[in-house]
């Protein structure tokens, strides 16, 4: 199991201290949500802070969730920035433009993952799989931290895993909790997103913590 938090929700203003904690609870890998105010209504980050994060903690991996339907100027700016893995969503381009940036991470040497909204169907999956590394399954509509974990993404994780066979990581992000975390590892996911939960705590090595004791 692995956990990925999502920074969307730290404080913006000490996110080098946020996310420190969690490194030291034994977080290493982090999930950087990139919203673009087109595909999704929000702003988030920008290859700038990718490549602030990377130079301040080259061990830990950055996971980029890219909420975007401008995959041409944004995937090699996540890529220069030293982004570990890139995540395109399947709603956001054509499956021209997807096959295009999924070889240019290939070619990269950068992870590439596969993210499906929650209304799109897992057998697209089928046609992508080759070319990635992980799927992702949103479980809430992308665009807001904070938000209520959909309980029809759990037929989704069990029917992705037939389809693949178990053969990819499968991650869910949206909504994770104690209880919703649990959830989703006996549905068969490997790969768990939070944000909230983690940063809006005030306690963050403790929420660390927790659900590492209950994904364990
Ligand atoms: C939503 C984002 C999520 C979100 C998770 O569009 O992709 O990563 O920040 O936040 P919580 O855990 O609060 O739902
Ligand atoms: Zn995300």
């Amino acid at each position: 199991m692995l956990i990925a938090p999502s920074i969307l929700n730290a404080n913006n203003l000490d996110l080098k201290s946020d996310i420190q904690a969690a490194v030291t609870a034994g977080i290493r890998r982090f999930h950087i949500d990139i919203m673009d105010g087109h595909f999704v209504p929000n702003l988030s980050f920008g290859p700038q802070l990718v490549s602030d994060f990377k130079a301040q903690f080259p061990e830990i991996e950055a996971e980029i969730h890219l909420m975007s339907n401008q995959p041409e100027v944004l995937v090699p700016a996540f890529v220069k920035a030293g982004a570990d893995l890139v995540e395109l969503h399947y709603e956001a381009m054509t499956e021209e433009e997807l096959n295009k940036w999924l070889d240019y991470l290939n070619e990269q040497h950068v992870k590439a993952g596969l993210v499906l909204s929650p209304d799109t169907p897992v057998t697209v999956l089928t046609k992508f799989k080759a070319k990635i590394q992980q799927v992702l399954l949103m479980t809430v509509y992308p665009g807001f931290g904070g938000q209520k974990f959909l309980p029809t993404a759990v037929s989704k994780v069990k029917q992705a895993n037939e389809l693949l066979a178990g053969q990819l990581p499968i991650e869910v992000d949206g909504g994770i909790n104690a209880v919703t975390a649990k959830t989703a590892r006996d549905a068969g996911a490997s790969v768990i997103v939070a944000g909230s939960y983690i940063f809006k705590s005030g306690a963050i090595a403790g929420q660390v913590d927790e659900l590492m004791e209950i994904l364990r």
